[in-house]
């Protein structure tokens, strides 16, 4: 039997806290050498683009495949949105597909999650911490939610080229959270927080990384092709940075590819991946004063920890819908 969960059961047992637990045990998988993680593989029909996702967690006992299709004309089409995506979830013993869920929601949620582990492994200690979040769109709501996780919060501040979407984002997450969440009218005044994460569709730099000040942890999971960048080179150039994994950010991110093929850093300076971090094989923060950087690509193993999690929370809440295929 393979039980199908829609968008609404996926987000009534997902919960950021215990996404955040499952990331950080796939990224230790990862370190670990216990996952599987192949390429992902991209086809281009007409009109669109359609990418496939495989990953397996050994420990975990995750195996999973996201399927997540790209169609800029979708929505005058078909009325359908641009992006969509499903995730498959297999028993690894059987190889059978156990579960068949909406993989929208648990994008945003696994991609915040990577955000708030890394945040709580690199982000200063201290209590009552600023966050700033650029873009104000599917990603960023994710992202403040997982920043609070980690670190207790005394007010978020958030900047979007459309004021629409940044009222639209503060109506819906100031009620979820216990401090103020306020709306910037220039870009600069986020370089001010200590937590900043950048989620937006831009391909050029946001800001001038030379006025990021010293200590501030930082979470880019915005561009992810070669060509393409959120952060500049300065703040790059003064980062400790950490990546999701080396193979995605040297294969797939303009932030850390730009500036090496600038000159202005070496391959060198790519430090460590999340999950050397999180299990100990390489230090995180050195001191106070330290910038660090996460840059996020995603990952397949977020999704297949992420689905396993939704599956069996559904099961032991008796929700979705049960077929034999
Ligand atoms: N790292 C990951 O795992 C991961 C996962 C999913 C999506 N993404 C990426 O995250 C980004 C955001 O995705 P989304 O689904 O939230 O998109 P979205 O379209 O819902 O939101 C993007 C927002 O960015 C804003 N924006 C664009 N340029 C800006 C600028 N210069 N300054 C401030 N705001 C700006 C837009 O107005 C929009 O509100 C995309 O690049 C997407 O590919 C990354």
């Amino acid at each position: 039997m393979t039980l199908l969960l829609s968008r609404s059961d996926v987000m009534s047992v997902l919960t950021m806290k215990d996404c955040m637990v499952a990331v950080e045990r796939a990224f230790a998988e990862l370190s670990r050498g216990t996952a599987l993680l192949p390429l992902r593989t991209a086809i281009s029909p007409p009109g669109g683009l359609s990418l496939y996702m495989p990953a397996y967690l050994k420990e975990m006992k995750a195996l999973a495949i996201k399927v997540v299709t790209i169609y800029k004309e979708n929505p005058a089409r078909f009325q359908y949105p641009v992006v969509m995506g499903k995730v498959l979830l297999q028993d690894p013993e059987s190889g059978d597909v156990v579960c068949i869920m909406d993989g929208g929601y648990l994008t945003a949620v696994r991609t915040g999650a990577a955000s708030g582990v890394a945040t709580r492994y690199l982000a200063r200690q201290q209590e009552g911490q600023m966050a700033a979040v650029f873009g104000t769109g599917v990603q960023a709501r994710m992202q403040l939610l997982a920043v609070a996780e980690a670190r207790t919060l005394s007010k978020a501040l958030v900047y979007d080229i459309s004021r629409e979407s940044a009222l639209a984002f503060v109506a819906e997450l100031a009620p979820k959270v216990s401090f103020p969440v306020l709306i910037a009218t220039d870009p600069r005044e986020l370089l001010e927080a200590d937590i900043i994460c950048t989620a937006t569709s831009s391909a050029t730099p946001l800001f001038d990384g030379s006025r990021v000040r010293p200590g501030t942890h930082i979470n880019g999971i915005g561009s992810h092709t070669p060509n393409a960048r959120e952060l500049d080179t300065a703040l790059v150039k003064r980062s400790r940075f950490i990546g999701d994994s080396r193979e995605a950010c040297f294969g797939e991110a303009g932030d850390l590819l730009i500036p090496i093929r600038e000159g202005a850093i070496t391959d060198g300076h790519y430090y460590a991946d999340l999950g050397e971090i999180i299990t100990g094989s390489k230090t995180g923060r050195e001191n106070d004063e330290e910038i660090t950087l996460f840059k996020s690509n995603g990952l397949a193993i977020q999704d297949a920890a992420t689905a396993k999690l939704v599956y069996e929370k559904a099961i032991t809440a008796g929700i979705g819908t049960m077929v034999d295929i």
